[in-house]
């Protein structure tokens, strides 16, 4: 298999590695099919330590495998009851192959899918852990990949804002995470405050899921919002939430931080107003699972789904292939070099 391993230290700097797989009894090899690239993952590579992303498949020392989300399928198998051929959508590594030790019931793999056992993944958020059987109820693979994660991530985050201040600012608004809580927010009823880079300004306008968009340089501006206002920071630049801290003050009620892309912009010491507090998507899901049931959260996301997905039509779906257009697409990634409207899904 050919896996791409990124420097701890440096996590731009990638070489694609192949290495001999050999399964042991249990386990399922499976052939990545196409997996999604977005900020998202740059965020698993900035917290591999911290939040043990690194852990999920392990790597020779100093080095780590990014995970990804997208569809395998099964080429070989050991485990009773998963067989040749099934296909399965999941967090997998940044790889042409990944080796589950798939949990199966009475020898079948459920209705659902599977949850991967291997004793390096136990202590891993579950949700991190299930591979659910693939379908095209999301539509496309390459749209589910990209939006799966993101868009679950957007209605965890709108169920837990509902009942919050009635003003939303979103830090990085150009990034698909925000796009789609912001739909969620404006239907219902929400005042949508979008900042973003300038260059993405105009991109954010015409999605028309904002009431105004700010290019970052004006978030001082937001001293004439009447509030109470919740802030949202996608990707983690200290330097424009401090801004919209300070522009708010007391109106600010409440302030999350969902991701580190920018992880090259330090965090500002203390702010003005409620600390923020970081946004771990699996947890909150678990929450609203636990309330809801499954099947409730289901149904709610879907209904959440249908109201977006229909609004798509700024997407641009990119396929890559191959190590040599992988390695430089992850480094531009982690560049910050994204053009908002593109979709990038690739396989190796
Ligand atoms: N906490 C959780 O559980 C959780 C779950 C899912 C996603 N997230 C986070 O949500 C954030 C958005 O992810 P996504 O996958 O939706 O993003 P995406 O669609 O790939 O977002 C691209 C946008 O992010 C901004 N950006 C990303 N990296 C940057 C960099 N290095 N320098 C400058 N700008 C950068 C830019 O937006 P602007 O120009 O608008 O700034 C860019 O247009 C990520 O940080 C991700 O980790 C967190």
């Amino acid at each position: 298999m050919i896996e791409i391993q990124v420097r701890r230290d440096a996590i731009g700097d990638g070489v694609a590695v192949e290495r001999e797989v050999v399964l042991a009894e249990g386990e399922t090899l499976l052939a990545i099919e196409l997996f999604s690239m977005t900020a998202n993952n740059v965020t698993y590579a900035v917290h591999g330590v911290d939040f043990q992303y690194w852990n999920f498949w392990p790597a020779p020392e100093g080095r780590g495998v990014v995970p990804v989300w997208g569809f395998a399928r099964v080429v070989e198998s050991r485990a009773d009851g998963v067989e040749v051929g099934q296909r399965f959508y999941g967090y997998w590594p940044m790889a042409s192959h990944a080796v589950v030790r798939p949990r199966t019931l009475l020898g079948k793999v459920s209705a659902r899918g599977f949850d991967d056992v291997s004793e390096h993944r136990a202590k891993l958020a579950a949700v991190y852990n299930r591979y659910v059987t693939a379908d095209d109820a999301m539509g496309s693979e390459a749209v589910q990949a990209l939006f799966r994660p993101l868009f679950t991530t957007a209605f965890a985050l709108e169920a837990m804002l509902a009942d919050g201040p009635g003003t939303l600012v979103l830090a990085s608004a150009s990034s698909k995470t925000a796009l789609g809580l912001a739909a969620l927010a404006k239907a219902r009823g929400a005042r949508v405050i979008g900042l973003t880079s300038a260059a993405n300004a105009g991109f954010c306008e015409a999605t028309g899921y904002f009431d105004l968009v700010l290019p970052y340089e004006q978030s001082g501006t937001l001293d004439g919002e009447a509030g109470p206002v919740a802030l949202v920071d996608m990707a983690g630049n200290g330097v424009v939430r401090a801004a919209v801290h300070r522009a708010l003050g007391v109106r600010l009620e409440a302030s999350h931080v969902v991701g580190d892309t920018h992880w090259d912009v330090l965090a500002a010491d203390l702010l003005p107003g409620p600390q923020p507090q970081f946004f771990f998507a699996p947890t909150v899901i678990a929450e609203r699972v636990q309330e809801w049931g499954p099947a409730g959260f289901e149904a709610r996301l879907a209904a959440a789904w249908a109201l977006f997905a229909g609004s798509l039509g700024w997407l641009a779906v990119r396929e890559i292939a191959g190590a040599e257009a992988v390695l430089p697409a992850w480094g531009a990634l982690v560049r910050g070099e994204i053009d908002p409207r593109q979709g990038l899904v690739a396989r190796l």
